[in-house]
């Protein structure tokens, strides 16, 4: 199969999470929040950057999501999030579908919370020179980023809209992939100064029956 192009370790490892996930989940609480960390290996993340970098054109025909007419040119795939799911653009992501659901549940059972009917949807973000996310919140009880390529970007996690010294700033780093909790966790990334590649990152929301929401890509996740 040729169908995830030519990699430098073989296609067929790409698929496998117990080759790509370098390092299992481990919690660290900053600012009275977990954070639960995993990684992913360089050639899964350099494959997945150039996934959502070929894909990119396709993305840009999809519906804008409703209140993001503004930030289609800064953002012309965040712009779109609810009109994809990155698990439907090639079989490379399901390494990154269960490593979600792995370090998810290692943070579940930091938290001592039991596995419950999930959710889950998953965008990703292209940002060039010049271009960041600004400080926003998700209302979902768990967001998460990985690091395709986002060298040198940070991204700022609080609780409050604006910025404060205990904040918690989280360094990008190849493969890296990164689940908090959601509601009231304001964030945004450093701007991206690297003028020859874009900074990349996949992103995602799990989330119960609860939230719902059928203008939006939500896959069966956990339960
Ligand atoms: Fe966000």
């Amino acid at each position: 199969m040729t169908i995830w192009g030519n990699h430098r370790r073989g296609p067929l490892n790409l698929v496998n999470l117990g080759e790509q996930l370098i390092e299992r989940p481990h919690i660290e609480w900053g600012n009275n929040r977990p954070f639960a960390f995993s990684r992913l290996s360089d050639d899964y993340a350099r494959a997945l950057e150039q996934l959502a970098l070929a894909k990119e054109p396709f993305v840009q025909t999809l519906p804008v999501t409703k209140g993001w007419e503004r930030g289609v040119e800064e953002s012309p795939t965040t712009a779109r999030f609810a009109s994809f799911s990155v698990f439907h653009l090639s079989p490379i992501t399901l390494p990154l579908y269960f490593a979600i659901r792995e370090t998810y549940r290692h943070l579940l059972g930091a938290l001592e919370q039991e596995p419950t009917a999930r959710f889950i949807q998953c965008w990703y973000n292209i940002h060039r020179s010049g271009a960041s996310l600004v400080r926003h919140c998700h209302v979902y009880p768990f967001i998460g980023t990985f690091s395709a390529y986002a060298d040198g970007s940070l991204t700022q996690y609080g609780n409050a809209k604006e910025l404060s010294d205990g904040d918690v700033v989280i360094e990008h780093v190849p493969g890296q992939l990164v689940i908090t909790t959601g509601p009231g966790h304001y964030h945004h990334t450093s701007t991206w100064k690297n003028p020859d590649r874009a900074r990349v990152t996949y992103a995602f929301d799990i989330l119960g029956a609860n939230h719902w929401n059928p203008n939006q890509i939500f896959l069966p996740f956990d339960f």
